[in-house]
């Protein structure tokens, strides 16, 4: 298993390039099942997590051809198709249950895995279950996976998320968009994946998807969707990520190729540290303050609050600030697997249920860690290129299911990593 080597302590400095958003492009190369057509997605990271949605989409029985160097796939639709999402598949990457609204709505009928739990928790699905049960769809679940069929063509329903959820608002989406009649789905997720990118994707290529109220989309059912080539948004994490590494190492960055307007909530509690962040158009420029003012509480929340993906790396932030803070985490049950490898770093953390009190002051000192999921170990990352000495990161497999050549990246802005096969 691949680690990385860190020698630290490092400043950032120089220009970064924000890759295409992991969490934009599943529910689109997703979406791609819903076409009969060839559909081209441009700005496709080159992540384990893409390639795994496209060896899922693969199996089902569509052509797909990839262009790495092009960052770039186009799909279409065969004579045979199979409406079966293995276990193999879906268990390491969960957004594999994003084919379950398709098929269904496409082909009326779907075996998909369960997508089972991981280790920042249980990660149900019954809001996609319920949503898709609601438009028409029956389903019986056996031996971990859902055996889905529905009579007919899918009906447009009104549905309310009983608690707010990317994923099945995306699941919902994506089954309303070739349903007979209107569909209202209230209490919706409403991150820039899903009311920018997988909205504008669809209605594109002819959906009928129109935002009425803040949380509140209406879907107009079509017969089918037009060809089309689509370029997918900045990753917000990604960008989120090098904006704290600037801030804890004092250092300068220019990002480009994201919407900073995007991520304004992280932005404003960069500057309230400390951080100075010029923007325009679509250059975001960030300084890291001398001193790091803690904050109070930082809370996670659903868009547009604080993203809970980038819980981990604002806790290397607090533990690096002049003072005490806590964050508390409102939307995974279990993603405070950080904690126990940043003390092995020297961080100064307690935890309390869903709250992480950090000390603060902390001077980070390089030691061996491992990582436990994707945000968990880019926050590794973070703190080993500000430690004093080496660090050696284990598993990052994990690192490599949602960031694009990340050493490569790191390297070219002055950080001291290897990767070791
Ligand atoms: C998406 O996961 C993202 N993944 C996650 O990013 C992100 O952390 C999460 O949204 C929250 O923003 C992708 O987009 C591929 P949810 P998802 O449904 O859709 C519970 C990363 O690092 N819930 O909004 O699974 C669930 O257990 C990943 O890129 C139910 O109880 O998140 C969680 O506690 C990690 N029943 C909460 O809701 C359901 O049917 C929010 O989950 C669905 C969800």
């Amino acid at each position: 298993m691949d680690k990385f080597l860190i020698k630290g302590p490092c400043k950032v400095k120089g220009t970064v390039n924000i890759s295409g958003s992991k969490n934009a492009s599943l529910p689109i190369l997703a979406a791609s099942i819903l076409f009969d057509e060839m559909v081209e997605i441009k700005n496709l990271p080159n992540v384990r997590d893409i390639d795994t949605m496209l060896s899922l989409i693969k199996s089902l029985g569509f052509n797909v051809k990839q262009n790495k160097n092009s960052n770039s796939v186009v799909i279409k639709k065969s004579k045979k198709i199979n409406t079966f999402a293995s276990y193999s598949l879906v268990k390491t990457m969960r957004a594999g249950i994003l084919v379950l609204g398709p098929l269904i709505t496409k082909f009326g009928k779907a075996k998909t895995s369960l997508p089972g739990g991981c280790l920042i928790g249980a990660r149900p699905i019954n809001y996609h279950l319920n949503a898709l049960k609601k438009l028409g769809m029956n389903y019986k679940i056996e031996k971990g996976y859902v055996n889905a069929f529905a009579k007919s063509k899918l009906t447009g329903s009104n549905i309310f998320f009983p608690k707010i959820s990317v994923g099945a608002t995306e699941n919902a989406i994506l089954a309303a968009t070739l349903a007979n009649g209107k569909t209202i789905l209230k209490n919706c997720a409403i991150e820039p994946e899903i009311k920018n990118d997988l909205t504008n994707f669809l209605n594109q290529a002819g959906a009928k998807i129109k935002w009425v109220g803040k949380r509140t989309v209406e879907i107009k059912g079509v017969k089918s969707l037009k060809k089309i080539s689509y370029s997918v948004m900045g990753d917000r994490i990604e960008c989120g990520t090098f904006c704290v590494a600037a801030t804890i190492s004092k250092g300068n960055l220019k990002i480009k190729g994201f919407d900073p307007k995007l991520i304004n909530t992280e932005l404003n509690l960069l500057k309230k540290v400390g951080a100075k962040i010029k923007i325009n158009e679509k250059l975001l420029s960030i300084a890291g303050p001398e001193k790091i003012k803690p904050i109070k509480n930082i809370v996670t929340k659903e868009w547009p609050g604080v993203a809970t993906d980038m819980q981990s790396q604002l806790m290397v932030l607090m533990c690096r600030a002049n003072g005490k803070s806590t964050i508390t985490e409102n939307i995974f049950e279990n993603r405070f697997l950080h904690v126990g490898e940043l003390q092995r770093l020297g961080a100064d953390i307690q935890v309390k249920k869903n709250k992480a009190i950090i000390r603060g002051n902390t001077k980070f000192v390089g030691a061996e860690v491992m990582s436990s999921d994707l945000r968990a170990s880019v926050a590794l990352v973070l703190a080993a290129m500000i430690s004093n000495g080496k660090s050696t990161i284990n598993r990052i497999y994990h690192l490599d299911r949602g960031y694009e050549k990340i050493e490569k990246k790191l390297t070219k802005i002055g950080v001291n990593i290897k990767r070791i096969s």
